[in-house]
C-alpha cells in the first residue's frame, strides 16, 4: 500500500520528487498522481512498480478516490493560473475528505500579498490555498518556492538567439532574484517527505544561494559564451512592443512582464538558508543549469 502521493508526477517537479523520493523508499510505497493514464510517463511509472492513480484538479469526487489510503501528499500547484483558486480548494477537501494525515503544498515565496504586486495573479491561489491548507485540521508543510533557475533560459529563450542579440532584454531594473534548481527544490521536497514528522506545519522559504540581478547573469553569460552580453532593462512600453514585433504572443509579454516588474520591485529578494538546511549542503549557482544550456 502506498504511503506517498505526488501529484504533477508527469511534470518537472513532480517526476524529480518521485526520482529522490526513490533514493530512500520503495516504489510500492509511493503513489503517482496523472491526468491521463495512457501517456507513456503513466506507463513506465507502473512498469517501475509506482501504483498510478487518475484525477484531474478540477474533478473533487475523483481525486478523494485517487488519495485513499494515503497519508502524506505531496501538492504540486496546477499550472493554470486562471482555474487554479477553485482547483486547489477540490485538492484540500478531497484530500481532507480521504483521511490524508499531512499535505506538502509548492507555494511560491513573495513579498507583497496585496493586488498592487505585479505578481498577484500568481499569488492569489498560493495565499488562498496556503491558508485553505492551515484550516484544514491536516498537517501541513508549506513549501515557498522562489523562482526556477530554469525560468532564466524561459526569458532569454535558446542560445542562438541570445549569441546573436548578445543581450538580455527584461524589464527588471536592479531587482535581485534567489533563483533555485527546480532538482535541488525537489530534492529538498523528497527529503521532507522522507521525515515528514520533523517538518508539520512549517513553512519553509525555498532560495537558491545567492540573490542576484540580471545584470549579474548577463555576466555570468558573458562568461559562459565568451561573448560580451549586455543587460537593457527597457521601459514597459519598450518591451511590449519589442517581444510584439518579434513575434511573441500576448499572453507570454503579459506573464514576462509581471514576473519582470515583480523582480524589479524586489519581489524574490530573498536569502534565505532554509533549503541549504534542508539539503544539508550549498544549493546549486544560476551558473551550474545556465552552462549546460549556453556553453
Ligand atoms: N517557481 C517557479 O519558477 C515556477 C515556474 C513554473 C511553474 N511553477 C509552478 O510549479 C508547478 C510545478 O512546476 P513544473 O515545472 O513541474 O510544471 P510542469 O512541468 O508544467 O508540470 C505541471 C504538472 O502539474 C500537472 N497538472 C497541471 N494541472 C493539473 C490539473 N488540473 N490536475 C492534475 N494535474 C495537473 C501536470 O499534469 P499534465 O502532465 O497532465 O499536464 C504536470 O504533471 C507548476 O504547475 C506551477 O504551478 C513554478
Amino acid at each position: 500500500m502506498s504511503t506517498y502521493l505526488i501529484t504533477g508526477a508527469t511534470g518537472g517537479l513532480g517526476s524529480s520528487v518521485v526520482e529522490h523520493l526513490s533514493k530512500n523508499k520503495k516504489p510500492s510505497e509511493i503513489a503517482v498522481l496523472v491526468r491521463d493514464a495512457a501517456s507513456d510517463q503513466a506507463k513506465e511509472y507502473q512498469s517501475k512498480g509506482f501504483e498510478v492513480r487518475v484525477a484531474d484538479y478540477d474533478t473533487k469526487e475523483k481525486l478523494i478516490e485517487a488519495f485513499k489510503n494515503i497519508e502524506i501528499l505531496y501538492f504540486v500547484s496546477g499550472s493554470n493560473i486562471d482555474s487554479r483558486t477553485v482547483q486547489h480548494k477540490n485538492v484540500v477537501d478531497a484530500a481532507i475528505q480521504a483521511g490524508v494525515q499531512h499535505v506538502l503544498y509548492t507555494s511560491a515565496g513573495r513579498k507583497d500579498e496585496s493586488q498592487n504586486s505585479p505578481v498577484a495573479v500568481v499569488m492569489d491561489a498560493h495565499v488562498k490555498t496556503e491558508n485553505c491548507l492551515k484550516d484544514s485540521g491536516m498537517a501541513y508543510t508549506i513549501l515557498r518556492h522562489n523562482l526556477y533557475t530554469e525560468v532564466i533560459a524561459l526569458f532569454l529563450g535558446e542560445k542562438e538567439a541570445l549569441l546573436q542579440s548578445k543581450t538580455v532584454f527584461l524589464p527588471t531594473g536592479d531587482g535581485k532574484t534567489a533563483f533555485a534548481l527546480r532538482d535541488d527544490l525537489a530534492e529538498a521536497g523528497a527529503l521532507i517527505l522522507k521525515d515528514a514528522a520533523q517538518h508539520q506545519n512549517k513553512i519553509y522559504t525555498l532560495d537558491g544561494p545567492e540573490a542576484i540581478d540580471f545584470r549579474k547573469v548577463a555576466q555570468i553569460l558573458s562568461d559562459i559564451t565568451e561573448e560580451e552580453i549586455n543587460y537593457v532593462s527597457p521601459d514597459v512600453d519598450t518591451f511590449k512592443t519589442t517581444m510584439a514585433s518579434n513575434g511573441v504572443p500576448e499572453d507570454i509579454i503579459g506573464m514576462m512582464l509581471g514576473f519582470s516588474l515583480g523582480i524589479a520591485q524586489g519581489e524574490f529578494n530573498s536569502e534565505s538558508k532554509d533549503l541549504e538546511y534542508l539539503l544539508g549542503r550549498k544549493p546549486r549557482a544560476v551558473a551550474n543549469l545556465l552552462e549546460q544550456i549556453y556553453a
